[in-house]
């Protein structure tokens, strides 16, 4: 029986339901326009078409209600269409859409960076904070900035890493297949190993695992770029596309302690862990516990709740050495986009989302832990707050990833209601990065029908 949800119906606080074999026929009208319309390299496995959305729930065309577990990649911890966030942006759009800071001031582009300088865990008391418009743009700042101040032009990343899609974040990104036949892509970016324990060559205690990675970072300095040519090291506090991988304090602090010694800025990319995902306002807060603050830190995504914009924040000394006219842009810092921000980092200050993120988490884990010691197919669980990887493998002792197995999972969690989605090297890990909006009883009808769909795979 199909439930129709009223006018003023909370949809935010409905459980997935599937009345209509997806993709309906309104959905896959839209599809048929899409494949002509758009390009197919820029894939889209899921057979939804959103009509609206509230909470963690998506209504698609047909009148199915979808739980999504994937937020946009990280973008809606607050939910969809908040509706603090819906009048915040009706109430700035009533006043100006636009005012771009080269040519005049606006207020909510200072008070959101009075915010973020309150906020924002780097290095140093004075803070200074500018704004691009996606996670990609924002990382290219954040190496602009570590360029100027450094007077120094390599850069190191990370084996998993991803920073985006343009030309320098494509060179600093390591799956190449986001990059494939578009070279050559900019140099000066160098790659060391993360920690990435569970697929480590060898079992290891901490002080093996930070002896063992200091000496991959040290390779770097003797056969690619001397450390005195290094301007910084940026790495994800908990790698995203890469797998849900969270960094080991200890190695932060390794890593802190290197940049300290070569004069090398320290750059957390921020962009998919910011803004409450891993049970702190910002995955570096647990760094800064722990005594090593990074020097500049990206953010994005979550930010806006959906409304494009992205940040740099970092010390006074370090924005400071841009020189005029190297840094801007016309929309960064939109008028719109930094009202919604405002709004989302109010509401999750107000609602505690971070404290609520670890609730999830801790719920998610127990659940995946529980499916890992009676499952031969789940070799991992790893996260931070409700940031949280499950790792799929042929078998637990080759750890030969299961790339179909997570395929099939997406298919059979969408067929009832549920959205989840792949991440990982190998495509074999599913990511949670549900909003922290989501209710206890949508959480628990997820978790259902993913256990279900992994009960039926394993069966088979
Ligand atoms: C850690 C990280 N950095 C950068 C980006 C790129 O962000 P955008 O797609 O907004 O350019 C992403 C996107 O997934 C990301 O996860």
């Amino acid at each position: 029986m199909m439930k129709i949800i009223g006018e003023n119906g909370m949809l935010k606080d409905q459980l997935p339901q599937v009345n209509v074999a997806l993709p309906g026929p309104k959905t896959q009208a839209l599809k048929e326009r899409r494949n002509k319309a758009n390009p197919s390299a820029i894939r889209c496995i899921y057979p939804i078409a959103m009509k609206r959305a509230q909470g963690a729930i998506i209504e698609d065309l047909d009148g199915n209600l979808l739980l999504d577990w994937i937020g946009g990649v990280g973008v809606l911890n607050i939910g969809h269409c908040h509706p603090e966030v819906v009048e915040a942006v009706k109430e700035q759009s009533e006043k100006y859409f636009h005012g771009m800071f080269n040519i005049v001031s606006h207020e909510g582009y200072v008070a959101l960076a009075e915010k973020l300088n309150e906020i924002v865990p780097v290095k140093g008391s004075e803070k200074k904070t500018f704004f691009a418009n996606s996670g990609a743009e924002a990382d290219e700042n954040a190496i602009k900035l570590a360029r100027s101040y450094t007077k120094r032009s390599n850069i190191i990343v990370f084996s998993g890493a991803f920073h985006g899609r343009t030309f320098l974040t494509m060179s600093m990104t390591s799956k190449k297949a986001y990059a494939r036949g578009l070279g050559p892509l900019p140099g000066g970016i160098f790659r060391a190993d993360y920690p990435y324990l569970y697929r480590a060559e060898k079992e290891m205690n901490e002080a093996e695992m930070l002896a063992y990675y200091k000496q991959k970072i040290e390779k770097v300095f003797e056969e690619a770029s001397p450390a005195n040519e290094v301007a910084a090291i940026v790495l994800e506090p908990l790698q995203g596309e890469g797998g849900f991988i969270p960094a080991p304090i200890a190695w932060v602090k390794m890593l802190r302690e290197l940049c300290d010694k070569e004069g090398i800025l320290l750059i957390a990319d921020e962009v998919q862990t910011g803004f409450g995902r891993t049970g702190r306002m910002f995955a570096s807060n647990y760094w800064a516990e722990a005594g090593a603050y990074p020097d500049i830190i990206t953010t994005a995504k979550s930010i806006a709740g959906g409304v494009p914009l992205s940040a740099i924040t970092a010390r006074t000394e370090i924005v400071e050495a841009s020189p005029a006219g190297t840094i801007g842009g016309t929309y960064g810092g939109n008028a719109l986009a930094c009202a919604a921000a405002l709004k989302v980092i109010e509401v999750m200050e107000r609602d505690n989302l971070a404290e609520r993120a670890q609730e999830i988490g801790a719920t998610v884990t127990e659940r995946y832990t529980k499916w890992m010691s009676n499952n031969p197919y789940i070799g991992d669980v790893r996260g931070l707050g409700a940031m949280i990887g499950i790792e799929f493998v042929k078998d637990k002792a080759t750890k030969e990833p299961y790339p179909e197995m997570v395929n099939y999972l997406i298919e059979e969690c969408i067929a009832h209601g549920l959205m989840i989605e792949n991440a990982g090297t190998y495509g074999n890990v599913v990511r949670f990065l549900a909003p922290l909006v989501i209710t206890d009883a949508q959480l628990e009808a997820g978790l259902s029908i993913m256990e279900a769909a992994i009960e039926k795979f394993t069966n088979k």
